[in-house]
């Protein structure tokens, strides 16, 4: 292996990304999780898997899962923190979107009790904690051993019936086009597709176990920054807490959000041949090339002098996304983008008919509730990685009548 380059700029960035001859590297080290699901996967073999999964990630099933499902999971979680009057933002967080990634992973929770959802959790949170073990502060013997498990806990009391359940439905279906009774969702399509993709079943798990934390762990903290930033932003000023009130501006300030707060911090390539990286640089082939997102969403000639401070009225540059490289590029691009960002809104759309996107519908909730920061209990930090994560943050809901 010859060598790391760290990119920081943004169009340098964003050129890697779109760059078909590096091939993804973070997720080596979280190889017992992420060994050959998609995101770890690259050419033809990508193109193939992802070509299957990608028929759960349709628009219109997003705008169904955004106004028919998620208002009913959203109302339900929230409620008994509604009630106590406070929530740790990340517990609730992790609540409400283990149940949201479960439902695209095809996770069934046949009990749909709170028990079971904090089984789920744990086991979510041990995944994730696997799949950024490049980030890790804990011994990685010790993390591997605790993900191991937490896989074959997935299999034995989620997988196996969720997996039976479907082949169930499959061959009730037959062989028809008509899959409307059929679940929508990862596991459903890779059964669906089995003599095509040919995933043994510990390939199958991992599969499952990359979806369930991917989108788990990215949501719960892109929550909980875009509410600290708002906040912050808003202070005491009545003006920015009225503009609070309109919907379509709070899905402006979650997506300058998450330009701030990338989910992952950076990204991991590794050259397959000699790249040109820079406009004056190449490095030679297997080459690790490390995308710092976090950097290059603050870049100052695209995003303005005041690209460190969150100005939800920033102009960007044609072509370039409010979230900028939030959600990756090129062939790795999220699939969840819609899902949690939405469509963005263009000022004076018709409320009731925009694609807010899961992240900005918390948030929206959450600010309609007076989500306030508790005085008495600062947010902590996450100190078992080196992704600037919480592992606390406290907040009071002020305008509940109990
Ligand atoms: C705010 C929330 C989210 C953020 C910021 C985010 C961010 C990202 C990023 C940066 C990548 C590309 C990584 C790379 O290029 O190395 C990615 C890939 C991916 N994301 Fe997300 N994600 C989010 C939510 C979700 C959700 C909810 C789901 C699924 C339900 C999801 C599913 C995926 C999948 C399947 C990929 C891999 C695509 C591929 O390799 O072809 N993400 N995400």
């Amino acid at each position: 292996m010859s060598g790391a380059v760290r990119l920081t700029r943004f169009r340098e960035c964003e050129a890697a990304l779109r760059n078909r001859d590096l091939r993804q590297a973070l997720y080596d080290a979280g190889k017992v999780v992420m060994e050959g699901v998609l995101l770890a996967l690259h050419g033809d073999e990508h193109a193939k898997r992802r070509e299957v999964e990608v028929r759960v990630f349709r628009r219109n099933f997003f705008r169904y899962y955004e106004k028919e499902v998620f208002p009913a999971t959203l109302a339900e979680t929230i409620a008994p923190y509604v009630e106590s009057g406070e929530a740790d933002l990340i517990a609730m967080g992790y609540r409400l979107t283990v149940n949201l990634t479960a439902d695209f992973a095809g996770i069934d929770r046949p009990e749909r009790s709170g028990e079971e959802t904090d089984r789920l959790i744990t086991l979510t949170k041990k995944l994730s904690e696997g799949a950024t073990m490049v980030h890790s502060t804990r011994d990685p013997a010790e993390l591997n051993a605790e993900v191991a498990q937490a896989l074959a806990e997935l299999d034995r009391d989620f997988l196996a019936a969720s997996i039976a359940r479907r082949r169930a439905l499959l061959e009730a279906a037959g062989t028809g086009d008509d899959d409307a009774d059929l679940p929508r969702d990862v596991l459903t399509v890779i059964l669906r597709a089995e003599d095509e993709l040919e995933l043994d079943d510990a390939q199958r798990l991992r599969e499952i176990g990359f979806y369930l934390q991917a989108g788990a762990h990215s949501t719960a903290n892109s929550v909980v920054h875009a509410v600290d930033e708002i906040l912050g932003w808003a202070g005491d000023d009545p003006a920015r807490w009225d503009r609070l009130d309109d919907p379509i501006f709070v899905q402006q300030c979650v997506h300058e959000s998450l330009r701030l707060h990338p989910a992952s911090p950076e990204a991991w390539r590794r050259s397959l041949c000699p790249v040109a990286v820079r406009e004056d640089e190449s490095v030679p082939a297997d080459t690790r090339v490390e995308l710092d997102l976090f950097q290059a969403n603050r870049d100052r000639e695209v995003f303005g002098d005041d690209a460190d401070s969150f100005n939800p009225d920033r102009e960007v540059p044609s072509g370039v996304m409010r979230s900028a490289l939030a959600f990756g590029i090129g062939v790795h691009s999220c699939l969840g983008r819609e899902l949690d960002g939405g469509v963005l809104a263009r000022a004076g759309s018709d409320p009731a008919r925009v694609q807010y996107g899961i992240v900005p519908l918390i948030v929206i909730e959450l600010l309609r509730l007076g989500v306030r920061k508790r005085p008495d209990r600062p947010p902590e930090p996450d100190e078992s990685t080196i992704r600037p994560n919480y592992k606390s943050y406290p907040v009071t809901f002020t305008r509940v009548s109990r």
